[in-house]
């Protein structure tokens, strides 16, 4: 079809590229090829048993009706409960809206907070989606790029440089992926002031909130909201720290005016997070927690292994993540005017020639780099690098 009967806004708008690699693992494997996925922006942990348990307890006992639009009251409760103890925040459940991922959360809070001549600021290497939704929501993106010498981290003086009169909020997305860096507790703080003297808001995406490594202090929410908790939206999930992704939940918080536009959008687009879904994260929620534990041990066991065994190769630099199951190397040494030109060219022929799956920087706003993830056995990461570095050595620009 011609594409120009598509909506305007669709010019501006493309799929989200960090599924690509997923799609084209999939043909190779159906095909009878021996894969390594490094591009899985998932955990490869199954769902725990009790989290499944739940979910067959709500079929049978009929829970598998329309909900209210924004959760049902005591999966909202334990987000709420989740909040205050981990962070000494305090909100009531109808500050919290149950939302179908992390990713509609988002969603909310670019539309229901951003519009036409508002400019948002937000980070890169960064996750796509908060790009195009502020684009989707007719505002503009203004980003900030991190870089590889300082671990990619955001900072707020950088953020700062970027606002001008048009600024409405910022979205910062800590741990980040594709870095796993984390934004500093002492930069929360001076975000957390500017933002509430100029009136803007501030997105946290904390989808990967659950996963950070050597109990660095990362207690943003408690420090944005004790300045300015009425212009603070969180946006979390069950994905990545229960091993939920394809159940698809995840909740917005924010002040009262907030989670009642997320309730309006969401009661005319989607109405509610599958009623099914809902026991499930609360039984995640509520029950043990040994099993985020056990998982990001295992994650950071891999983490270290993975930038171990990538030093064999000097060429591939990678900074230490602090969080969420990626590492992010520079590969600009392999890139060159007669070789791959690009990192989407790099990634293209690791899989064509060797059949290692990877994200390039590109799909980060980030080119000469490419994503790892490590949510993948301990042997199969050992493969996976083994046949990158065998790849970039056979390909090294002389
Ligand atoms: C940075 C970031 N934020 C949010 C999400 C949303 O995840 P979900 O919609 O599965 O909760 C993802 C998923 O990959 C992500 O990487």
């Amino acid at each position: 079809m011609d594409s120009s009967r598509l909506a305007e806004r669709m010019r501006h708008i493309g799929a989200s590229p960090t599924m690509k690699g997923t799609t084209a693992a999939e043909k190779l494997r159906r095909e009878g090829v021996d894969v390594v996925d490094l591009g899985a922006g998932e955990p490869d942990f199954p769902t725990p048993p009790h989290v499944c348990a739940a979910a067959h307890a709500a079929i049978d006992a009929g829970q598998t009706k329309y909900t209210s639009n924004v959760g049902i009251l005591e999966l909202r409760q334990a987000v709420a409960a989740r909040y205050l103890l981990d962070y000494g925040v305090t909100y009531a459940p109808d500050e919290v809206v149950i939302c179908a991922g992390g990713k509609q959360a988002l969603f909310h809070a670019a539309l229901g907070l951003f519009g036409p001549g508002d400019e948002v600021i937000t980070h890169i290497p960064g996750w796509p989606t908060i790009v195009e939704q502020i684009k989707l929501a007719g505002a503009t993106p203004v980003v900030v790029t991190t870089h590889a010498e300082t671990g990619f981290v955001p900072r707020a003086h950088g953020l700062l440089a970027a606002t001008t009169a048009r600024t409405r909020g910022l979205v910062i997305n800590s741990p980040g992926n594709p870095t796993g860096a984390l934004l500093s507790e002492a930069d929360a703080r001076i975000l957390a002031k500017e933002a509430a003297a100029n009136g803007w808001w501030i997105v946290m995406d904390l989808c990967y909130e659950r996963l950070t490594y050597n109990n660095v202090p990362h207690n943003l929410p408690g420090i944005v909201a004790e300045v300015m908790r009425d212009r603070l939206v969180l946006a979390g999930s069950t994905s990545k720290a229960y091993a939920m992704t394809g159940w698809r939940l995840g909740w917005a918080v924010g002040p009262k005016p907030f989670a009642q536009a997320a309730n309006a959008l969401q009661s005319h687009s989607t109405s509610n997070a599958s009623s099914i879904t809902q026991h499930a994260a609360l039984a995640a929620l509520t029950g043990p927690q040994q099993c985020v534990t056990d998982m990001l041990n295992e994650y950071q066991q891999r983490r270290d292994q993975v930038l171990e065994w990538l030093k064999e190769e000097p060429r591939l630099r990678a900074v230490v993540p602090q969080g969420a199951f990626y590492v992010f190397p520079d590969i600009s040494d392999f890139l060159s005017p007669d070789g791959f030109r690009t990192s989407l060219d790099f990634c293209d022929a690791l899989l064509a020639e060797e059949c290692v799956v990877t994200t390039p920087g590109e799909a980060f706003d980030a080119p000469g780099f490419m994503r790892l993830s490590y949510a993948t056995s301990l042997e199969r990461l050992r493969e996976g690098v083994t046949r990158l570095i065998r790849f970039a050595r056979k390909h090294a620009p002389k």
